[in-house]
């Protein structure tokens, strides 16, 4: 008897040995592509291993229970989102508890969890599909649940700094994201809300989907405040669910049915799927098919566009009169850009408001008791007919049939500036669409994607940063932090830091010096008549922002007139003061120049992504960009711009700054107002070579020089819609997308003059 139980003990701890090993991931372990191994959770219900995505790999956990067949196997998180690496690469935990993955076409690491600092000393992936590195006292010190992709799994909190990303599809750099703010929200790039759980409520703290399959709001107490719930929501049979933030858009909740092998959603969040904005992107507008799908079709298609896109037909190309044509219960609205004028006006009205503006394409009247006129100057237009609606449109077309024809390259030199004119940049933009679109797509969402996991993963590292610089500031001798870790100066604590305005480093700037030695550079804003209460907020705005590529704010001044504001101090100075000076310019290499191309974009890129508000940059020059200790680039005086109404708007003002950085950096002539003109008109002759610095004596590789002017004269472009992303412009500058000769960005002269 008492054998006989011991022999049971051994055999349980043997069990539970057994399982605790194979379930734990060994510091040193490694998955590969080329062996197509696994780590699996101890219930079995998930893998993480490589897996086969567009002609490449990622690396991602996934469901891995009996019950899924092998095609059914959703992935639920993928390392780096939309990462995808080489047929010779490998995921290792490594000895110093890091998660590294490399990739074996670029050669490099291309995505880590950046845990070598944090004694990590065991992994595990658990049986909730979480993937948790624990330290010597078994805290989590990373988890993959924190930095989720598209999909939500139950028990994963997600919470006000995250946000799942659909996979991008229709547009080069167009977007559905949701975020927990006062409630919960699914937008479309960064403005557009398409959807909301109910009104808002300030006490929400996050969301979480229950194993039940309900998805709730719970605020601080963890008292639920808003749910939703699956049609399956009390089946106990159901044991796997996930909720997802679909590629179309809409967010579903999904759980497998068994009887059925098959993932049903029993869930989704705009009920019907052609009120997601954009959801045809360019691909038309969105109706119901007599199956009641919800299908992409293309009205307005003409022999112009291939199936592929489906775009307003007029251009403003076109000489000789145009007509409209009627839509019946059809309401369509702008993409590129979202915006349209809305006015009341009756049926004829609007139609007459469209035939008159020669910048119309297109007008959707509403009479849902309003009357409402939407004027559309886009040709980017898209939108949905279905019997019930009671909207009409009209859009316009060309009377002239030899506009629609597409024209020659040589013409596109020519331009003039009446409205008449010009649809070379047009239709260069289209065919850029059309390449950037469709075979790089998923390259330029993995960048988004990575820069995007990247920050989040940067998110915790900042925090605990911010922490200890709280704490740091705290010991200072001055009026002391405030509640957001800047410090407050008098104007004569001003005065005492930079010795009475001594040493200009600067266009008002001084070098200055806090009382435990630290040297800062101190900005005086003198002539920014910025209200008292607008610039506290705006430098508050500008002190949560932490990132290495950008100059930290340390304090400022507010008293009466003085506008004061205190950065670390950048030991080289600006990158201006670099290019004129002979001996600094000496280590301002090709290299090193397009180094600090690459670091400058990513900031811009930075601050108008990854911050939790919208930062736009309002003033990036060379005079801006400073050089630390580490000859390292900085990007300084950030977010003091003017407040733009469109953050579109002050985006593309940053991209077309940045483009004149390039050109100027490159160059190195940064006095010449037209050295973008006569950058260009070298590049179009061939001789892009004339345009770079001549003292640069490592050699320029041409190629890389080709890529950064073409990209500088798209950010150049006068049509700030035609200005690719800072996401994009990273890319092309990183050499993973191409790039297409730009149209002439300017109101250039004919090249035969
Ligand atoms: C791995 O990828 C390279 C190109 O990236 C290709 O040439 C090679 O055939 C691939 N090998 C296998 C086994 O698929
Ligand atoms: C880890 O700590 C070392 C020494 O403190 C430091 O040099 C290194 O930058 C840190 N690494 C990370 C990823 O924080
Ligand atoms: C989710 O958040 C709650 C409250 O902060 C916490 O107790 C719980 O452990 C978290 N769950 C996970 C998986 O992080
Ligand atoms: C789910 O089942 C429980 C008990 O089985 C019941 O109390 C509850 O009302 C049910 N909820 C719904 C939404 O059907
Ligand atoms: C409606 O569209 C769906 C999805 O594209 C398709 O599977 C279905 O066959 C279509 N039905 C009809 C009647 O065209």
């Amino acid at each position: 008897m008492l054998l006989h139980s011991s022999f049971q003990l051994f055999i349980s701890v043997g069990f539970l040995l057994f399982w605790a090993v194979f379930s734990q991931i060994p510091l040193g372990s490694k998955l590969s592509v080329v062996e197509n191994n696994h780590w699996t959770s101890s219930n079995g219900n998930f893998a993480i291993g490589f897996f086969h995505r567009s002609d490449q790999y990622s690396v991602g956990i996934r469901f891995y229970s009996n019950s899924v067949p092998i095609g059914k196997q959703m992935v639920v998180w993928v390392a780096g989102a939309e990462l995808t690496v080489g047929n010779k690469s490998y995921l290792q935990l490594t000895e110093n508890g890091e998660l590294v993955l490399f990739d074996s076409i670029r050669g490099v690491v291309a995505w880590t969890s950046e845990t070598t600092n944090s004694s990590v000393a065991s992994a595990f992936l658990l049986d909730s599909g979480n993937l948790v590195l624990l330290n010597t006292d078994r805290e989590i010190v990373w988890q993959s649940f924190d930095t989720p992709t598209d999909t939500l799994l139950p028990g994963q909190n997600f919470s006000a700094a995250k946000m799942l990303r659909a996979a991008s599809r229709n547009s080069v750099s167009s977007y559905y994201s949701l975020h927990v703010e006062d409630r919960l929200l699914l937008r479309w790039e960064n403005n557009i809300v398409y959807w909301t759980s109910g009104s808002p409520s300030q006490s929400i703290l996050r969301a979480i989907l229950s194993s039940d399959g309900t998805l709730q709001l719970l605020d601080q107490r963890s008292k639920v405040v808003w749910s939703v719930f699956g049609e399956d929501h009390n089946d106990s049979d159901v044991k796997l669910r996930f909720l997802r933030l679909d590629v179309d858009g809409n967010l579903r909740l999904y759980s497998w049915h068994d009887v059925s092998r098959l993932w049903r959603p029993v869930w989704q969040a705009v009920e019907n799927q052609c009120n997601v904005f954009a959801t045809c992107g360019l691909c038309g507008i969105c109706i119901f098919n007599a199956s009641g799908s919800s299908v992409c079709r293309c009205p307005f298609s003409s022999t112009m566009e291939s199936n592929l896109e489906c775009l307003v037909p007029y251009g403003q190309d076109c000489m000789s009169g145009s007509f409209m044509t009627t839509y019946e219960h059809t309401f369509l609205y702008g993409v590129y850009p979202p915006t349209e004028t809305i006015t009341r006006a009756s049926l004829h009205q609007c139609k007459r408001l469209c035939q008159e503006d020669p910048r119309c394409t297109a007008v959707t009247f509403t009479n849902d008791g309003t009357a409402q006129c939407r004027i559309m100057r886009t040709r980017y237009t898209t939108g949905q007919s279905d019997p019930s609606l009671s909207s009409i449109s009209f859009v316009k077309r060309c009377s002239d049939p030899i506009a629609a024809l597409p024209i020659s390259p040589a013409s596109s030199f020519v331009s003039s500036s009446s409205s008449s004119s010009s649809s070379s940049p047009r239709d260069t933009s289209l065919k850029r669409l059309n390449r950037l679109c469709f075979p790089c797509l998923i390259g330029v969402a993995s960048v988004t994607f990575v820069v995007f996991i990247l920050i989040q993963i940067g998110i915790g590292f900042c925090i605990y940063k911010r922490w200890n610089y709280i704490r740091r500031k705290a010991a200072l001798a001055y009026t002391g932090p405030n509640s957001k870790g800047l410090i407050t100066l008098t104007f004569s604590e001003i005065k005492d830091v930079t010795g009475n305005f001594k040493h200009q480093i600067g266009p008002k700037m001084f070098k200055g010096m806090l009382p435990n030695n630290q040297p800062v550079a101190v900005k005086d804003l003198k002539g920014a008549t910025m209200e008292g209460r607008k610039f506290r907020s705006a430098v508050v705005k500008i002190g949560s922002i932490y990132h290495k590529n950008l100059v930290q704010l340390e304090g400022y001044c507010c008293e009466s007139d003085h506008r004061f504001l205190v950065y670390e101090f950048a030991k080289y100075g600006s990158l201006g003061r670099c290019i004129e000076n002979p001996k600094l310019c000496k280590r301002l290499t090709w290299r090193k120049r397009i180094e600090i191309c690459l670091t400058v974009a990513r900031s811009i890129s930075y601050l108008h992504t990854g911050c939790r508000e919208f930062v736009s940059h309002g003033n990036l020059k060379c005079e801006n960009v400073v050089l630390d200790e580490n000859f390292k680039a900085k990007v300084s005086e950030f977010g003091l711009g003017r407040v733009h109404d469109d953050r579109g708007g002050a985006a593309e003002e940053d991209v077309k700054d940045f483009g004149k950085l390039v050109v100027k950096l490159l160059s190195a002539q940064q006095e010449a107002d037209d050295v973008c003109e006569w950058a260009y008109e070298n590049w179009v002759k061939g001789q892009a070579e004339k345009v770079v610095d001549v003292r640069i004596e490592d050699g320029v590789n041409s190629e890389e020089l080709e890529r950064v002017l073409r990209i500088a004269f798209w950010c150049l472009q006068v049509e700030g819609q035609m200005r690719p992303s800072m996401g994009e412009v990273i890319k092309v500058l990183e050499g993973t997308l191409t790039v297409d000769p730009p149209p002439p960005p300017f109101i250039c002269q004919h090249p035969q003059d």
